[in-house]
């Protein structure tokens, strides 16, 4: 092989004059602002906001106004647990047949339904073909970092999902879940009308979520900083259009969206492991575990961003809201909501 050593045009054949482009060379003489404005446009999609400790999505910057950092996503991992030992190590309730071909995952966070989803229903010896899980990760799951690397067949897509969805025709799903989108969206109609226009006639749509007003039954909340604190959240969220409490107008969206054989689940879901009762004892421990550090990451950027608190503010709020949680005499609890219904045939 021809060993090519020299630099000029005499001795290399490959040998070209490259002309400098004297535009290029700052008054300092170095490429600064080359280098900073290329690492910007590599770096765009994981140009994170970072605001007062914490780590926002940044595709559609300021969609979700809950962080996706590794506290959020641990906490998420958390109520997953939560939510399994809820409804008996179910992922979700409806009643879809053995080989779902096609499945979406809304706004799936780190990705751990799906993630479960794909290995409930591994394709081979069973003869099941394999599921394609699909999610529309949100604005948090713009952050890659934050799933965990999964099977072939689930595939993860950043999109915002109160935009039209780019699904091809023939591309119907047989499942479409949804699980904690209380606090992330505006228009649950539109979006349910949405994922009826994309589930194959005979398919199901499940969605698991929220009444966040907070209550107890023995009147032990009245008057305290936990109370406070979900007042003072939940109207900031109706202030910027989100929707807090979807579980108890799921049915209804379902119906108006035009599904058939809907199903409601209605769950009790405690605050604190006050309960007698083991299971609700045990459901108690992880909501609070989870709440530990959900206080703040979820009233952190609404009332700073909209309500002009002071991010120190925000912190005594949410340790206030803690402290309450973790008080014996203190007895909150939740209304979880579990719908699913069917396209008809
Ligand atoms: C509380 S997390 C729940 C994550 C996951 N569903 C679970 O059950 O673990 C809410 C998720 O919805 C996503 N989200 C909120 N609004 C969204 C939107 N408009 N489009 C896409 N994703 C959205 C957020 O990014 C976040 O990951």
């Amino acid at each position: 092989m021809a060993e090519h050593t020299g630099v000029g045009p005499d001795d290399d054949p490959f040998y070209q004059t490259i002309e400098v482009d004297t535009e290029v060379t700052g008054d300092d003489g170095t490429y600064e602002d080359e280098l900073s404005s290329c690492t910007e446009s590599v770096t765009s999609i994981r140009d994170y906001r970072q605001e007062h400790g914490r780590r926002y999505h940044s595709y559609h910057d300021g969609r979700y106004l809950l962080p996706n950092d590794d506290a959020e996503a641990e906490r998420l991992d958390m109520m997953h647990e939560m939510m399994l030992m809820m409804m008996g190590q179910r992922l979700f309730l409806a009643p879809i047949t053995d080989n779902p071909q096609q499945v979406l995952d809304l706004g799936t966070g780190t990705g751990i339904w799906a993630l479960d989803f794909a290995d409930r229903f591994p394709d081979a010896e069973s003869g099941l073909s394999t599921p394609g899980v699909f999610h529309v990760p949100d604005t948090v799951t713009d952050n890659a970092d934050m799933i965990s690397s999964g099977p072939p067949n689930v595939n993860f897509i950043v999109d915002d999902m109160e935009d039209e969805w780019a699904f091809p025709e023939q591309q119907k799903f047989d499942f479409i879940h949804a699980r904690f989108l209380a606090l992330g969206i505006k228009d649950f109609p539109r979006l349910l009308k949405q994922c009826y226009n994309n589930t194959v006639p005979g398919g199901w749509v499940e969605f698991q979520d929220w009444d966040l007003n907070m209550y107890s039954q023995d009147g032990s909340t009245n008057g305290t900083s936990i109370e406070q604190y979900y007042n003072i959240g939940i109207r900031a969220y109706e202030k910027t259009g989100h929707i807090v409490s979807p579980g108890p107008f799921l049915e209804q969206w379902f119906q108006e969206a035009g599904f058939t054989e809907i199903h409601v689940h209605k769950y009790l879901l405690p605050m604190g492991p006050w309960p007698k009762e083991e299971h609700l004892k045990s459901l108690g421990m992880w909501n609070l575990l989870q709440a530990s550090t959900g206080f703040e990451a979820s009233a952190l950027a609404v009332l700073t961003r909209y309500e002009n608190w002071n991010p120190s503010d925000v912190a005594h709020l949410a340790e206030r809201a803690k402290l309450d949680a973790r008080d014996r005499n203190i007895h909150a609890l939740f209304d979880f909501y579990v719908v699913y219904g069917r396209r008809p045939l």
